[in-house]
């Protein structure tokens, strides 16, 4: 059942299995502040919440946003852990491109969250199975996560697990797309130093998250959009499992729905 409002719409099944909600925000600023809130209410519901955190550019404004209201006193992360999507594969901690910089960087420094709560997998060991192992185990320890932040790639891929011939389920080395290598080159000085490989969370691993918010904005993300919402479910379009977990909000900008705005 499609229930289509201005700003908002629903899809949902009967039965209450699937529940995706649709925020549209006329501009990225607007869709921070509201994704912001969703998080900042999950701490105020459940303050040693379990973070599932994404990195990008996409999700920069909501920590700005998280920070602020931080530094207003009005969040608490000094309970919260934290647990990242993901990991570039041969780039060390310290390396300013590699995710754990990224979200000290953006995140971390700026807000009382202890640094031994926060989880992002290591790239850097030449044990890669081993830590996707102790990766999934770590979750499970946690309890599960209570909320998973996602991006998504223009390829529809979430956390990084690409389009291909089947969900992978659990945290594993993955290698990355050509399209993905080349969106992420924008960050490095040449395409050489790009790397090829990641350790990431599974499709399985992100869809026991128990709630998930998935965030967008830009036209060259509005394909991944529709096809997320409208397309057939298939590991083509990764992040089309989504419509099948029972607790999912995407907040996406007017661009990033153009397309769904299009066709319906
Ligand atoms: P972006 O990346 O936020 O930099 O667009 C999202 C993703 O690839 O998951």
């Amino acid at each position: 059942m499609l229930r289509l409002k201005k700003d908002f719409f629903s899809i949902a099944d009967r039965k209450g299995w699937i529940n995706m909600n649709v925020i549209v925000s006329k501009t990225y600023e607007e869709m921070c502040q509201k994704a912001a809130r969703l998080i900042a209410a999950q701490l105020t519901l459940k303050p040693d919440s379990v973070l599932g955190l994404a990195t990008g550019s996409t999700p920069i404004g909501i920590y700005q946003e998280l920070i602020c209201k931080y530094q207003e006193d009005r969040l608490d992360f000094s309970k919260v852990t934290t647990v990242n999507l993901d990991e570039y594969v041969g780039i060390s901690e310290d390396n300013e491109q590699s995710y754990r910089y990224f979200m000290n960087h953006n995140l971390f420094d700026h807000v009382n969250i202890p640094k031994k709560y926060t989880y992002v997998p290591n790239g850097s060991t030449d044990r890669i199975e081993e830590e996707c192992e102790d990766y999934e185990q770590l979750i499970e320890q946690l309890g599960g996560v209570d909320l998973q932040l996602l991006g998504i790639g223009g390829n529809g891929h979430i956390g990084f697990n690409e389009p291909c011939g089947e969900f992978p389920e659990y945290t594993h080395l993955v290698d990355l797309k050509q399209e993905t290598i080349e969106a992420n080159s924008r960050f490095f000085s040449s395409m050489d130093e790009v790397p090829k490989q990641a350790v990431t969370m599974g499709i399985g691993t992100i869809m026991q998250a128990k709630k998930v918010v998935l965030v967008a904005n830009g036209v060259g993300k509005a394909k991944a959009i529709y096809d997320t919402l409208f397309g057939p479910v298939t590991p083509n379009v990764p992040a089309s499992i989504l419509r099948f977990h029972p607790d999912v909000t995407v907040f996406v900008d007017e661009e990033a729905f153009s397309m769904v705005a299009q066709k319906h």
